[in-house]
Parts: structure tokens; C-alpha cells; sequence
């Protein structure tokens, strides 16, 4: 293991071993102990405090500032695992042998070719499209590799299917890899027989899934290289998950160091209880509507700046604040006028976000080497004292996952209105795990609103209004 790579390790280690010292290892009960239905809890605006299903994918302790992914701590995933281990264990519950993750990543390689949604997604004026907007399209067109989801009984011969393939976009580089291996995928769903069959190995099925956390880095890469008016770059299989995504994006492949810590910062964006773009998913889901739609609704979800969208409203609001000492005024006048600070607080930890805790000092580290970001690490420090020294004990408000990530993507290269794109690539993960998982016990999301119109009005007709 490389220098640079193993100093990560060991921030990572000692962020756990301080963690475990501070709060103990103790996990806050109220939301793990198995339940039956009907449940009563007591709900708040926002649905806070609703208990919307059963999972074994993740757990996240508010109080406590603890993060679990399938009963794993997040600081031991982070410093030992990779985001395709990870993924993988989201998705079927355990931790994959030498063999499986292997068989996996190739799965994933395979997958990671997009051409036909590439074609279709430049038909599009993405140059001037929000990067979400394009993404969520390009999730939507994605499924249309599957055609026969709409046109079962016109389904394109094996010819025709090929075809579409080569007749793919030109590449910077030539491509690569089974040419088809997208036709050989449509085919395997497409003689799944019964429908209970069909939904978890078809077009919500674990191979989908995976077509999707492979496919979504390809599009938000192309999208941002379309936007900067250059041709997308085709997917190498033989680098990580994580390099992949970085030399899609950039056209360089990252150096060890910076493909190590884009591996963290996706483990750490992976799952996260049932927030806003998850419970979006698993309403469509819900509907069994299929995967690609579901993470379409992650996706628009995701988009808004109290949710993913934070993470770039951050580096705006530091580049606003200009300078370190302008941050404490900042902070007053922006309280005072009631506005948000941006990557602060969350509907459930009311102490520090476990994957900040990560990713500060990890922010730390990178601005050794790339002085350009000093100074919005002394400003987001600065931010964080006044921030914290104000809201912390009062009001549980702490720095949340997208104060630091920003700054992280930012030493590495990436555009600010790729950041919460980038929160997408890694959260597809969490997404589709837990639709996997919902779809087994499905229930059509349908919670009722409490009316307090009016009642009995009469109607009356319009000549007489
Ligand atoms: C994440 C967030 C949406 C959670 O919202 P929520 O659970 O509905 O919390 P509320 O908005 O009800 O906030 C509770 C109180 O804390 C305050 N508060 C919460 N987050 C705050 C922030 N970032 N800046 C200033 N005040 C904040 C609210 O003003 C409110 O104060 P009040 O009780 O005096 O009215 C909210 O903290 C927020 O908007 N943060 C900024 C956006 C962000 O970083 N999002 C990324 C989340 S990972």
C-alpha cells in the first residue's frame, strides 16, 4: 500500500478509535427493536419520527452519531473495504467472498458501457441542462436499453438489438469489452417467466440494479463532458469503481491517493436510512414500477439543496463568505435573517455527522498538497466555529456529510455542479438495495393527509358568483 494511501487508513482509524472513546459503543434502541405491525409512533411534520418500513440494509444512530451499513460500523468500512465491496454487501446482505466480489466488479465493468444512452441522452441540450435534470433523464433513458419493457410483443430481433449497439456515439478512445453484453442481459429478463419471477429478476432484478450503479457514473460523467462541450470518454474495466468514475469525468486517471479517497467518500454516500431520495425511490417501488424510474425519483429527490443539492450550495456559500474572517459576521447576519447554513444540521443526528467526521480530516490531508483549497478550508473551519458555537448545544446542529465533501471533490478536480451528481453515483447503491429489499415484503406507499379545509360548502353556479 502506497504512503499516501495508508495515511488515509490511519486518519480513518483514529477518527473510529476517538469516535468509539467519546460516545462508547452503545446504539440507541428506539429504532432497532423488531416491531409488529400496526406500529405506533409519534409523528412529526415531515413525516418525522414515522416508521415507513422494516430494513436490514442500514442503520443510522441520530443521537449518538453512529453510521451502519448491514450491521457494519462506517468508520471500519471506510478503512478497510472498497465501494464495490460494499455495494455488494448493501445489496445481498453479506460480505462477498474473494470469488464473488470478483465475479461481481466484472459484473459491474461489464455494465459500465452506456453507448445507446449516451446517443439517446445527446439528443438533449444537456450543455445547458442542470446536471441532476440530465441525470434523471439519463437514468429514465437507460431503461429504454430494455425496450421490450414497453413493446413486449415488438421486441427487436437479436440482429437489430446488436445493431443499436455498434451504431453506438463515437468515443475519444475505442471501446472495449464484450461488445454484447448489454443485448445478453436483455435477454436473460426477458425469459423470466412468473411475474413475482419477473419483478425481482427483470426490470427491478439484481442484475438491473447493478446495470444502474455501473451505468449512473458513465452518464453524470458524460454529462458533465458534454457541458464543457467535450466528447465522453469510454469506461475502463480495468480500474475501480472509483478511478473509473474519476478518468470518465476528468480524462486522467487518478493518481492512488485520489482514487482512495473518492472510494471513501462513495462508501460514505452509499446508504442512509430512509432519507428524503430513498423513500422517494421506494414510493415509486412501491408501485412496482420498475428500478430505472424508481432511481429516477431518487435522483430528482436527491437534487434539491436541502437534500444532495447541499453540498454544492456549500462551495457557493464559502466562496460568498470570501474569507476566513468574514465568517463569524456571515454566520450572525445570515441567523438573523433566518436563512439555512448550508451542509449544517440533519433530521436525525442532533450531534456530529459521522460521515463529516471522516471527511474533514481527509480535507485536511488533500489541502497539504493543493494549497488552491486552503484557504475554503479556513473559511469552512471558520464557518463551523461560528456555526457550531451558536446552534450546536441549543439546537443539535452540527456539520452534515456535504460540508466537507465539496471541498473534498474540489482538490480533486471536480466541477461544482458535478458534486451532488457524485452523491448520486454512490447513493444508486443504497437506492436499489433497499427497493430490493422492499419489493420482497411490497406494500403500496399510501399515508393520509390530515384535511382541515372546510366541509359542506355549497356549490354554487358560475352566473351567480
Ligand atoms: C437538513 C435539514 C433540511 C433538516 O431539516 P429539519 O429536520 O426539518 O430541521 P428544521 O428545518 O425543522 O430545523 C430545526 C431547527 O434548527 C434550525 N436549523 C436547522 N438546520 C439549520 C441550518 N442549516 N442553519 C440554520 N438553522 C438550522 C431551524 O431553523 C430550526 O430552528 P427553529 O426550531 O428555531 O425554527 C436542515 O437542517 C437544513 O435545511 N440544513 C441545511 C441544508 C443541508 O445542509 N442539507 C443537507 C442535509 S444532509
Amino acid at each position: 500500500m502506497a504512503k499516501g494511501t495508508r495515511d488515509i487508513t490511519n486518519l480513518i482509524l483514529n477518527v473510529a478509535r476517538d469516535v468509539r472513546k467519546e460516545i462508547g459503543t452503545d446504539v440507541a434502541s428506539e429504532f432497532t427493536q423488531r416491531r409488529r405491525w400496526p406500529i405506533s409512533c409519534t409523528v412529526g411534520p415531515g413525516l418525522e419520527g414515522a416508521i415507513a418500513c422494516l430494513s436490514k440494509v442500514g442503520y443510522v444512530d441520530g443521537s449518538h452519531g453512529l453510521l451502519v451499513y448491514r450491521g457494519y460500523d462506517i468508520f471500519d468500512l471506510c478503512a478497510r473495504s472498497t465501494f464495490e465491496e460494499v455495494t455488494y454487501l448493501l445489496l445481498k446482505g453479506r460480505l462477498p467472498s474473494a470469488r464473488q466480489l470478483n465475479s461481481f466488479k466484472k459484473k459491474l465493468a461489464a455494465y459500465r458501457k452506456a453507448p445507446s444512452t449516451l446517443r439517446l441522452l445527446m439528443g438533449f441540450p444537456v450543455e445547458n441542462m442542470n446536471t441532476m435534470a440530465a441525470l434523471r433523464l439519463g437514468a429514465n433513458l437507460k431503461r429504454q436499453e430494455f425496450t421490450y419493457i414497453d413493446r413486449e410483443s415488438a421486441r427487436p430481433d437479436v440482429s437489430s438489438a446488436i445493431s443499436t449497439d455498434e451504431d453506438s456515439i463515437p468515443m475519444e478512445t475505442p471501446p472495449r469489452g464484450e461488445p454484447h453484453a448489454i443485448y445478453e442481459f436483455d435477454r436473460k429478463q426477458y425469459h423470466a417467466r412468473n411475474i413475482r419471477r419477473d419483478r425481482l429478476a427483470g426490470p427491478s432484478g439484481f442484475d438491473s440494479c447493478c446495470h444502474l450503479i455501473a451505468g449512473i457514473p458513465t452518464i453524470a460523467a458524460a454529462i458533465s463532458r458534454l457541458r464543457r462541450g467535450e466528447m465522453p470518454i469510454e469506461p475502463d474495466p480495468d480500474l475501480s469503481h472509483a478511478a473509473n468514475y474519476m478518468y470518465m469525468l476528468t480524462g486522467k486517471r487518478p493518481s492512488p491517493l485520489d482514487e482512495r479517497i473518492m472510494d471513501v467518500a462513495l462508501i460514505l454516500h452509499a446508504d442512509h436510512g430512509m432519507n428524503a431520495s430513498t423513500f422517494a425511490t421506494l414510493v415509486v417501488a412501491s408501485t412496482l414500477s420498475d428500478i430505472y424510474i424508481s432511481v429516477g425519483s431518487g435522483i430528482a429527490a436527491l437534487s434539491g439543496p436541502l437534500h444532495g443539492g447541499a453540498n454544492e450550495e456549500v462551495l457557493r456559500q464559502l466562496r460568498r463568505i470570501g474569507d476566513a474572517s468574514n465568517a463569524d459576521e456571515w454566520c450572525k447576519k445570515t441567523l438573523a435573517r433566518k436563512h439555512k447554513v448550508f451542509g449544517f444540521g440533519h433530521r436525525v443526528y442532533k450531534t456530529y455527522d459521522p460521515r463529516a467526521r471522516v471527511l474533514k480530516p481527509l480535507v485536511a490531508y488533500l489541502a497539504k498538497t493543493h494549497p488552491e483549497a486552503k484557504p475554503l478550508l479556513k473559511t469552512a473551519e471558520a464557518l463551523e466555529e461560528a456555526v457550531v458555537s451558536t446552534l450546536g448545544a441549543e439546537k443539535g446542529i452540527y456539520p452534515n456529510v456535504d460540508f466537507y465533501s465539496g471541498l473534498i471533490y474540489t482538490c480533486m478536480g471536480l466541477p461544482t455542479d458535478m458534486f451532488t451528481s457524485t452523491f448520486a453515483v454512490a447513493r444508486v447503491s443504497g437506492w436499489t438495495a433497499r427497493v430490493l429489499e422492499y419489493l420482497e415484503m411490497n406494500r403500496i406507499f399510501r399515508p393520509r393527509a390530515l384535511y382541515v379545509g372546510p366541509l359542506n360548502k355549497e356549490y354554487v353556479p358560475i352566473e351567480q358568483r
